[in-house]
């Protein structure tokens, strides 16, 4: 049975304030740490052995899924001590991997959403007999990805990490972060530095003359590394747009967890999820939301696109359009929070401070 390497020890910068207190892998996700439903996807495909390489606040990890039994999993957690890197993070996990030399082994970054079958990149890995096989994406603008062009059997031509200049963007299909290894190449990863996969170790195999195939597919595909794309991840699951057996109840159009408490008369759609014991007040609008548990939206609040974390309250006739509102923060009634704006954990802005438009 083929075991799995999960990447899950980034700092998740671009996540901020949600990755402030929580690893980007623990934020909640339709009602579950995104992690949940990446392990119950891996299960799915029939893989029992996981080892989660773990860096950035690696404690949290281990008291939530435990061994993993509870999955039907068999989960192991090692932690760097300074961060390795991705490739780095993979050399120093290996000693815990049971296959032979010649045995694939998959590897997940942490954060992508994705309806991949996992064993079909396995089958490519096998009949082409690659050492390194490369689930690919096509996106709009590559830039802020690993691009990799391929030729017209799949084998992989290069790997351009996060390409600078406009000659570099000769392709856009993207590395979409998921991998079968050869269990002897990562063996082949320097030991004891920091290394990056996407920077060193798959120029360096191409370089050697390495057989790396890329599978290019059109399923959903979604990098939840910003605060926009993880609050549309998470109502994706909750609207069943991309399927995952950790779903904590039924698709539709909103996700209400046990004991939260909705006003009769406020709505909740596009993939809304309501943690357990939030609150929704009268007359409130939710829509392609997350509020985490505890949280509190006030009264003829509007919350668009956006997610407010652990025990924020956001207060009555408040707007909320693509915004984050952090752990235990306040926002006070009568603010407009807009395009991006983040609020920090357990800050405190007071009624009517923020305005994006003025009085009609
Ligand atoms: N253990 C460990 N140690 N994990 C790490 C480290 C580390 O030092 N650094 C990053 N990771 C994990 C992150 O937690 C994440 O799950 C994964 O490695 C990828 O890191 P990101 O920081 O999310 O990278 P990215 O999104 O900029 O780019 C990567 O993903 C793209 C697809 O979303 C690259 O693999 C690109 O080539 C790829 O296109
Ligand atoms: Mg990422």
């Amino acid at each position: 049975m083929t075991e799995a390497i999960l990447l899950v020890g980034g700092k998740g910068t671009r996540l901020r304030p949600l990755t402030v207190r929580t690893p980007k892998p623990m934020v909640p996700a339709a009602g579950v740490p995104f992690l949940a439903h990446q392990l119950a996807r891996a299960k799915a495909a029939g893989v029992e052995h996981i080892v989660l390489a773990t860096s950035y606040l690696a404690e949290v990890f281990e008291p939530y899924f435990g061994d993993g039994s509870a999955l039907g999993l068999h989960l192991e957690y090692v932690t760097e001590a300074e961060p390795l890197g991705t490739g780095g993070a993979l050399r120093n996990v290996a000693s815990r991997l049971r296959s032979a030399p010649g045995d694939p082994v998959l590897i997940f970054n942490g954060d992508i959403l994705t309806g991949l079958d996992i064993r079909a990149l396995v089958g490519v890995h096998e009949s082409s007999g690659a050492d390194v096989s490369l689930h690919l994406t096509r996106v709009p603008d590559p830039r802020a990805f690993g691009l990799v062009p391929t030729d017209a059997t799949g084998r992989v031509t290069a790997f351009l990490e996060k390409p600078q200049t406009p000659e570099e963007i000769v392709t856009d299909q993207i590395n979409a972060g998921a991998y079968v290894f050869r269990r002897s190449v990562l063996d082949t990863i320097p030991a004891g530095r920091p290394v990056s996969v996407e920077r060193e170790t798959f120029p360096g195999l191409l370089a050697d003359g390495a057989h790396l195939q890329g599978m290019v597919d059109s399923t959903y595909w979604l990098d939840l590394g910003t605060p926009g794309a993880f609050v549309r991840g998470s109502a994706d699951l909750v609207l069943g747009r991309v399927a995952s057996p950790a779903l904590p109840g039924r698709r539709g159009d909103r996700l209400v967890l046990p004991g939260a408490e909705i006003a009769p008369d406020a709505k909740l759609t596009d993939g809304t999820v309501i943690g357990e014991r939030a609150v929704v007040g009268p007359g409130a609008r939710v829509s392609g939301s997350a509020v985490l548990d505890g949280a509190v939206v006030g009264p003829g609040a509007v919350v668009t696109d956006s997610l407010i974390g652990e025990g924020a309250h956001v207060g009555a006739r408040t707007v909320l359009a693509g915004a984050v509102v952090g752990d235990g923060a306040r926002v006070g009634e009568d603010n407009e929070l807009r395009a991006g704006a983040r609020v920090w954990c357990d800050a405190v802005l007071p009624a009517g401070t923020v305005r994006f438009s003025s009085d009609q």
